[in-house]
């Protein structure tokens, strides 16, 4: 089934939760690294499509902190994955600009020196900007976030009483991209798993069964397809959001 997108209204920024690719290798009785590299064919296949419909930002979930708990030999696979998988092509060919949110100094030295070189390489690339969340948790990010500030105020760089939203919102890792518009969580689970807390307040969410390494292009079209079903209020009336509408159509 054929998805009819509103090209005037993709949204600007879709983050992911790339679930379920353990699971879908254990289905098939192999090893869960199986799944992880089955994984990185979805995010070349998502990532082309995403520059391809307009997307400006695309955050993937790749490591969580917590994912520092799991066995030595899968952290070991992953992480030489990380490395395998930022092939250079895949953002030179579709001009994408290359980030990373996380705590940096927790990944193995060579990992470092693969981002650090790709996020030079792809520095002006100009169609989409995708971010990796690495060694990230939105946890750690507000407790980083709260001893900068803090830090800042007792350097007599801030005063206590001009705190407001936009200072937290502009220390996080994220401060250079918009909240998300969409956010998908694929693998069948109804959780946030430590994502981007502060940014998703009015995010639309999306989740669906289907694994990760399965997730096709018409999945993603399905996604944006259902986020454009839906009225964003942010807290007004249906009446008032039509009203503003209306009003930038006479624009
Ligand atoms: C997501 O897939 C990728 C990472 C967390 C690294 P999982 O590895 O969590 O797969 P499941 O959820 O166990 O199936
Ligand atoms: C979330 O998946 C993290 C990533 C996709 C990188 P997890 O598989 O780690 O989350 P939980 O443990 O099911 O909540
Ligand atoms: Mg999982």
């Amino acid at each position: 089934m054929a998805y009819n997108l509103d090209m005037t209204r993709i949204p600007e920024h879709v983050a992911i939760i790339m679930d379920g690719n353990g699971r879908w290798a254990t289905e098939r009785g192999k090893v869960r690294s199986y799944g992880h590299q089955a994984g990185v064919d979805a995010v070349r296949r998502i990532t082309s499509e995403c520059t391809r419909i307009g997307v400006k930002y695309l955050t993937l979930y790749t490591f969580s902190t917590e994912n520092w708990n799991r066995p030595a030999d899968e952290i070991a696979a992953l992480m030489g994955l990380i490395i395998s998988a930022l092939e250079d092509e895949l953002f030179m060919k579709n001009d994408v600009k290359f980030r990373v949110i996380g705590d940096f100094d927790r990944l193995p030295k060579n990992v470092q020196d693969k981002l650090n070189g790709l996020m030079e390489l792809t520095a002006n690339n100009k169609t989409m900007t995708m971010i990796v969340a690495l060694s990230y948790s939105s946890r750690w990010e507000i407790t980083k976030t709260v001893k900068d500030i803090a830090r800042e105020v007792a350097e007599g760089k801030i005063k206590i009483e001009d705190i407001c939203e936009s200072t937290i919102s502009e220390h996080l890792t994220t401060n250079f991209m918009p909240d998300p518009d969409l956010l998908i969580r694929t693998g069948g689970e109804i959780r946030i798993s430590n994502y981007l807390l502060w940014q998703i307040a009015y995010s639309e969410l999306y989740f669906c069964d289907t694994y990760w390494p399965d997730f096709s292009e018409e999945d993603l079209h399905k996604a944006i397809a259902t986020y454009q079903k839906k009225q964003r209020r942010f807290g007004l009336t249906e009446e008032q959001v039509e009203n503003k509408e209306n009003e930038k159509k006479e624009e």
